[in-house]
């Protein structure tokens, strides 16, 4: 298996060496939510190659160039419009990957988790968290843990899959900061970055599956400390910048120094973020000699 390429980026491909899902009923149809997303696109393009029905959910109507052997849903789970036609027929696992990036998760998980009850058919609910939400005070963490428990509560079949940061985040923290003078970096602060790929695979074989409740977590295959990651990430755009580690006050920053993001003893990914950061420079190089700048990629393309 290749190392999965950033977003925006083809960090999608499907992998041949996914084998077909075994437990649940071939037929039934895998509904994703957030399909249109970082870690959606790469679940899809993999269900495919499974040969697995799937029907992704998106607020957006489907594009016009986008021909990819999947039904499209349009529907919004803030609001509720259109869960119930994106439920109706034949879904038999729900992988929740759509976020809000806030602490609209937990309204969005209750309003699936209600319409897929309300649907009937009792489909396996696979929803992804993150590692230490139960331990990180950040707000967008407390959210993930309060939906974790809406699906605990659900009455539906369930697993959750907590993972680590995936290399495309830990990149964009660097990147986000390309008009400053410096990159600054959290001092004494380290990431466990994975690779998005290895963790639809996960999600892959937790959706063909029985529910397992909470899997054991999924870590990247090495912890490295922001600065270092900081400093790989500019060393492979070919950039010679200022890192300057910052020591923050409080009790987020002293729970991230503590290694609260961590599970070491689940550094079960093997592409690690130096293969990552190799595949995205082959990547935009391609692009570069081909013309292409930055687009839209299709889901799983
Ligand atoms: N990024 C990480 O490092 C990381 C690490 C561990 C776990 N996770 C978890 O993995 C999941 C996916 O993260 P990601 O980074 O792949 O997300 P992302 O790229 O930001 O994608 C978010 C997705 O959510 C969908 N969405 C947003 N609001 C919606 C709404 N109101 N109704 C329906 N769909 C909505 C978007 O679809 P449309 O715009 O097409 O509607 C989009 O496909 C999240 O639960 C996140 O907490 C992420």
């Amino acid at each position: 298996m290749s190392p999965t390429e950033p977003a925006n980026e083809p960090d999608t491909a499907p992998d041949a060496d996914t084998g077909p899902a075994s437990d649940t009923d071939a037929d039934a149809v895998t509904l994703v939510t957030g399909g249109t997303g970082t870690l959606g696109r790469a679940l899809v393009g993999r269900l495919l190659a499974a040969g697995r029905p799937v029907r992704l959910l998106s607020r957006h109507p489907r594009p016009a160039a986008d021909r990819r052997p999947y039904e499209w849903a349009v529907g919004d789970l803030r609001t509720g419009a259109g869960l119930d036609d994106a439920l109706f027929a034949g879904v038999g696992t729900i992988a929740h990957c759509a976020t809000t990036n806030g602490r609209g998760d937990v309204e969005a998980t209750r309003r699936l988790t209600g319409a897929a009850v309300a649907a009937g058919g009792d489909p396996h609910l696979v929803y992804i968290s993150i590692v230490g939400i139960d331990r990180v005070p950040l707000g967008y963490y407390r959210a993930k843990l309060a939906a974790e428990a809406v699906v605990e509560e659900s009455g539906l079949p369930w697993t959750v899959q907590r993972t680590t940061q995936f290399h495309s985040l830990v990149a964009r923290l660097t990147v986000a900061q390309k008009r400053l003078p410096a990159v600054l970096t959290l001092s004494g602060v380290s990431f466990q970055p994975i690779d998005v790929g290895e963790v639809a695979d996960r999600l892959v074989e937790l959706a063909a599956g029985q529910p397992a409740g909470h899997a054991p977590d999924l870590g990247g295959p090495q912890i490295r400390s922001a600065a270092d990651l900081t400093r790989a990430t500019l060393r492979a755009a070919g950039r010679r910048r200022l890192v300057v580690p910052l020591r923050l006050p409080g009790a987020l920053m002293a729970e991230l120094r503590a290694g609260g993001n961590l599970t070491p003893g689940r550094a079960d990914g093997r592409i690690t973020y130096d293969d990552y950061l190799a595949a995205r420079t082959a990547h935009l190089k391609r692009d570069a000699r081909a013309g292409r700048g930055p687009g839209i990629t299709a889901p799983g393309a």
